[in-house]
Parts: C-alpha cells; structure tokens; sequence
C-alpha cells in the first residue's frame, strides 16, 4: 500500500547501549587517533557507518542456527547446509568457504592471476585492488562515465563501460587477462547496481574471448532488488530468480558473507571449474582451513546459510533500500551534494561539492567524515584521494576520480530516528562548511594506507 510508511519488518528483541561522548572527549579522540576515524574506539561513536560488513543483526532464526551447529573438522553439517543454500542460490557447483570475502579473493588471484596479467572491474574494492595488485597486476576500473559523475542520473551508475572493456582486451591481449569481474552493487562507485542487460554483455564478451567472468557478489540481493525495480522485464521476478539469472552468467564469484549474508563473519569463493577449484581448496587448506569450514566455526556457517535466504525476502529488500533512499531524500532536501541516486547500503556525500574550497591535495572527503564525527558522534569512511590516491615515488599523488564520504546502513541495526538524527548531523556540518579546512597525511602505510595514516589539520 503505497500512502503507508515502509517499516522496519522486524520488532527488536535484544539491545546494545549507544551513548555520545561529550564534545571535549571527542576532539580528545580524534587527537589521539591522528584523525583517522578508524583509530576510534567504537564506544566513542554513537551512530556508526563506517561500514555495513559484519555489523547487521542476527535473527532469532540465526541465533537458533548456532546453537546447532556442527564443530566437526571435516564434514560437518553446518557445512552441507552451507553448501546446499549457496548453490541453490547461485547455482554454482564448487563452493569454498572463507573466513571473510579479502581470504576468497586473495586464494582466488593466487591461483588465476601473475605478474604483468590486468584485472578489469567496474569498479575494484579497496582489498580487491590491493589483493590483484599484491600479485604484481593491473587492477583497471571501467565503469560506464555516468558512474564517475556524482550527479550524473542513470538507473545502473555501476554498469561497466562494455567499449572500454573490448579496447582493454584488443589493447592487452587475452593472455594477459586472466578474469574479468563485476562487483554488485559498485560500492567505490557508490552502491550503485549494474543491470542483467550490461550482465549479459560481459558475458557474451568474456565468452568470445574466452575470458572467465567472475563476480564480486557481496550485495548481490541488493542488486537483485534494483534490478526488480529498475530494468524492463523484471517486475514480476522474485529477488531469487534474479539472482540466480545474475550467477548464471557468470563462471564464479567472491563473496563477504559479512554483507548480504547478514553475517558478522564470513564469505565464500564459487565457481564452475573444478580444476581451478582444486587449486583454490589446496591454498585454503594452507592458511583457512579444510575444505568443509575455511577459517569459520560451524555456527557461522549455520548463521550464514540463513542470512542468505533471509536477504531474498521482498519485505527485507524493499525496506533495505527504501532506508537507504530515505537518508539520501532527508539530506538532499537541505541541498546537501551526494552520489545520485542513492546506493544500496550507503548514502555517498559528495566532499568535493560540499567543500569546493578544499582542493583533493588536503582530502576534503577526510575534513567532511572527521566534521560529522566532531558535531554528532557519527562516523563514515572516507572513499576518496586517501583511500584510492595514487602516490608516486617522488611523493606526489594523482587524486581519486571522486571524493566521497559513505555513511554505510548496518542491515537491520537503527531505526528511522537513528537515520533522522544522521540527516540532522550532515544538515548542520553543511551549515558551516565554508569555515572546515583541509588535512595532510603525516604518517602512512605502503597499502592501504587509509586504515591506519595518521593526519594533521593544515
Ligand atoms: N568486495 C567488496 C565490494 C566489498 O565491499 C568488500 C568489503 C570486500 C570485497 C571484502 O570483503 O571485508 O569480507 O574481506 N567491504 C567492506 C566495506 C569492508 O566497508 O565496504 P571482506
């Protein structure tokens, strides 16, 4: 019934306490922490956004799930379950358990990906790129321009460029690409889905040539759901049938449980191959675990494999993304800049126009995540020229194509006033942004610097 508010479908059955600090003890934090939201502790944060891995809540039906499941070493039947539901789901054979969706991925480019080999992706996850590159590769994004542009309006900002892919191919060489993968929803590109149709492209490219396709599915029920809204063709398709025609295009994914598994821990590789899967279980067994719990207890496989047939429910999905959507509505109407239109899991602020007088050299998205902190005690991450800067060896760095701020949604975990406070927050930093100044990096890491460089204000 469309006049009537999209609730929460869940009544709330057992709490955690939130509390601001004072403004003092803030400024106190942040100091210590370099200005660097990830050195904060978290109970010195009171509406936390960093991230929606591994921070949703269980169900009771998840719960129940662990207390039930199998510790065995080997054939557990948390484990068969597990695998029952993934391949249900994806219809993919081979199924490898991994302790979180980084572990997939690495085992994954261990075995496919050498030296001088390029990785083409709509857009590469901060450890997908760094997990290609630490096998001495080119991770390449090529998602379509609209998918650049903030403001840019297209119902798939995550669709990869499919010219740019065929020129990277011709240009490279088949040898030189050992998979092709597309990341659902583009989280760097700020949760946006890519459509069945662009789908279908990859594959129909991947299969001329003779290219693996792979995806990096950690939302894939999200993108199922845009898919359900947006695309000619699918209204009247279940957010499962979706899904399974999504994984039916493809030879394989990586996956973090810890998203639209509604996990707090987890992931998976699949694939068809059973000789690359091989060698993948053969890695897994050196530093995860045997085949049958990959680096997880059997609880978590139990709470995962009912995650992943709760995420497919209508009422979960169309709630997901209509609180997403709301945060994203309450902010724009106050004429705050944002990636449009909102992604699944995450509203993106756009820092480059909420702080025009910022230039990328200072990481205005950086100012603009430390400020939301310091007013309200909310905390986002900073996907800009900090965590997606290129530094070169002279120390001069070319910035990232887009300076955001996400504030990522924990499935299941605040209410509406939780998300009307946020607006309220972001609402009064705009306020004042002309008075917000810039940062320097004073400390930093050789990868993935953005988790633990320290910052001074300039
Ligand atoms: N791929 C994508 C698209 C992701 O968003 C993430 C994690 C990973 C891979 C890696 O999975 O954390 O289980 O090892 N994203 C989190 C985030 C950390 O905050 O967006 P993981």
């Amino acid at each position: 019934m469309p006049y009537r508010t999209i609730i929460e479908p869940f009544r709330i059955h057992s709490t955690q306490a939130i509390n601001l600090p004072t403004r003092e003890d803030r400024d106190k934090a942040l100091g210590r922490a370099g200005f660097n939201l990830f050195g904060l502790h978290a109970d010195e944060v009171i509406i936390d956004l960093l991230t929606d891995s591994g921070t949703g809540a269980m169900s009771a039906k998840q719960w129940a799930g662990m207390m039930v499941g199998d510790e065995s070493y080997a054939g557990s039947r948390s484990f068969y379950r597990f695998l029952d539901v993934v391949q249900g789901i994806t219809g993919l054979p081979e199924i490898i358990p991994t302790h979180q969706g980084r572990a997939a991925e690495r085992i994954l480019f261990s075995v496919m990906v050498k030296a001088g080999d390029v990785v083409p992706n709509n857009t590469h996850f901060d450890t997908t790129r760094a997990n290609v590159e630490y096998q001495g590769a080119e991770a390449r994004d090529l998602v379509i321009t609209e998918g650049k542009d903030p403001s840019a309006d297209h119902p798939f900002k995550g669709n990869m460029d499919i010219e740019a892919l065929e020129r990277t191919i011709t240009e490279v060489g088949v040898e030189r690409i050992p998979l092709v993968m597309v990341t659902v929803t583009n989280n760097s590109g700020g949760g946006q889905p890519v459509s069945m149709e662009n789908l279908r492209a990859v594959r129909d490219l991947c299969s001329h040539h003779g290219i693996p396709f792979y995806l990096d599915a950690c939302r894939f029920a999200e993108n199922s759901w845009f898919i359900k809204l947006r695309e000619p063709g699918y209204e009247d398709h279940t957010p499962r049938e979706i899904a399974a025609e999504m994984f039916s295009l493809a030879d394989g994914c990586t996956m973090s449980a810890k998203k639209d598994g509604l996990a707090n821990i987890g992931g998976f590789l699949a694939m068809r191959d059973p000789l690359v899967a091989a060698s993948c279980r053969n890695l897994l067994i050196l530093t995860e675990g045997f085949p049958t719990y990959g680096g997880l207890a059997g609880y978590d496989l139990e709470a995962i494999a009912q995650g992943l047939e709760e995420v497919l429910d209508e009422e979960y999905l169309r709630y997901r993304i209509r609180s997403t959507e709301y945060l994203a509505e309450k902010v724009s109407a106050a004429g705050v800049p944002i990636v449009r239109p909102a992604g699944g899991h995450a509203v993106y602020l756009d820092a480059k126009g909420f702080l025009p007088h910022i230039p990328a050299s200072q990481y205005p998205a950086q100012a603009l995540a430390v400020e939301l902190y310091k007013d309200g005690g909310v905390r986002g991450v900073e996907i800009g020229s900090v965590m997606f800067g290129t530094v070169h060896a002279d120390g001069t760095e070319t910035p990232a194509a887009m300076e955001l701020v996400r504030l990522a949604i924990p499935r299941r975990t605040y209410t509406q006033s939780h998300i009307d406070y946020v607006g309220e927050v972001v609402v009064s930093v705009a306020e004042r942004a002309e008075s917000i100044g810039g940062y320097r990096i004073i400390e930093q890491a050789p990868w993935l610097r953005h988790f633990t460089a320290r910052f001074e204000p300039v």
